[in-house]
């Protein structure tokens, strides 16, 4: 079983207008998607982009439910909108998925994920386990979270696949980005790091300045090497550029284009 993230910059344009989906991209990687399968099982996670990130930042959501009431009620309204834009994103990459024959069902996240501080704090896996013996492709999301400590917060697609990379140990997680993977310095100017062992990670969250706070000046890269180094333990590891056609077939396949991170 192979886990795919669609990396919100893949599949819309964060800076555009609310809610753009880039249909023949996504298109794309489900057609390169259909070259493996059946023989191959996939479960896609995909990230917020411009359907889930403004409404989050507008309403707060990562804040939690305060006391006071009318606060706290925006942020409920917040939180069921934020939900239901991530909603729309889905079922814009099942219809990619369906034109191509592939049959991509749709999993909340939010019904099945509680959090604490915005990681995972319980998780059910059963329906997907069982979706895939069934042959059927998963589709799952970063969405708003029930939160244990905080009421609410957002649950990440990227902390979502480090938790379904321990609970059913694929035997390769594809990060999908709009850069052609991990590089040694900021994207573009550093040079493309073509592979890496899990035990040079720390080494390279230095020279990226990475505090353990996670302040990213790399976009994003820094949460997602530390995710990357937890998910290597269980699986190996591809970050390529989901942009361009053909990289994502060749993380599948092995030879791809990108940085693989192995155990
Ligand atoms: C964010 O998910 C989900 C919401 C904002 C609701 P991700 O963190 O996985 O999204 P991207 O890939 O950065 O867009």
């Amino acid at each position: 079983m192979i886990i795919v993230k669609v990396g919100g910059s893949v599949f819309s344009d964060k800076k555009g207008e609310p809610e753009n989906f880039d249909e023949e991209t996504v298109g794309r990687i489900a057609g390169e998607i259909a070259g493996f399968y059946p023989e191959e099982d996939f479960i896609i996670v995909h990230g917020g982009g411009s359907f889930g990130h403004p409404e989050a930042k507008k309403y707060g959501i990562r804040k939690g439910l305060p006391g006071d009431w009318k606060t706290a009620h925006h942020r409920r309204m917040g939180f069921t909108l934020t939900h239901q834009a991530m909603l729309r994103a889905n079922e814009k990459f099942i219809d990619a998925f369906v034109s191509k024959n592939l049959p991509a069902f749709s999993v909340s996240t939010s019904s099945l994920f509680i959090t604490e501080n915005g990681e995972v704090a319980y998780g059910d896996v059963e329906v997907i386990k069982r979706l895939l013996e069934l042959r059927f492709i998963p589709v799952l999301f970063g969405d708003v979270s029930v939160d244990l400590a905080k009421g609410i917060d957002i649950l990440s697609g990227d902390q979502i696949i480090t938790y379904l990379a321990k609970m059913l140990g694929p035997k390769k997680v594809v990060f999908l980005m709009d850069v052609d993977g991990i590089y040694d310095g900021r994207p573009g100017e550093g040079s493309l790091i073509g592979s890496l062992s899990k035990d040079e990670i720390d080494a390279l969250l230095d020279r990226l300045h990475c505090t353990a706070a996670g302040t990213d000046v790399t976009g994003g890269i820094c949460n997602k090497l530390q995710e990357a180094k937890k998910i290597a333990e269980h699986a190996e590891v591809w970050f390529v550029n989901g942009k361009v056609p053909g990289r994502l077939r060749g993380a599948i396949r092995g030879d791809g284009f990108g940085t693989r991170i192995t155990g």
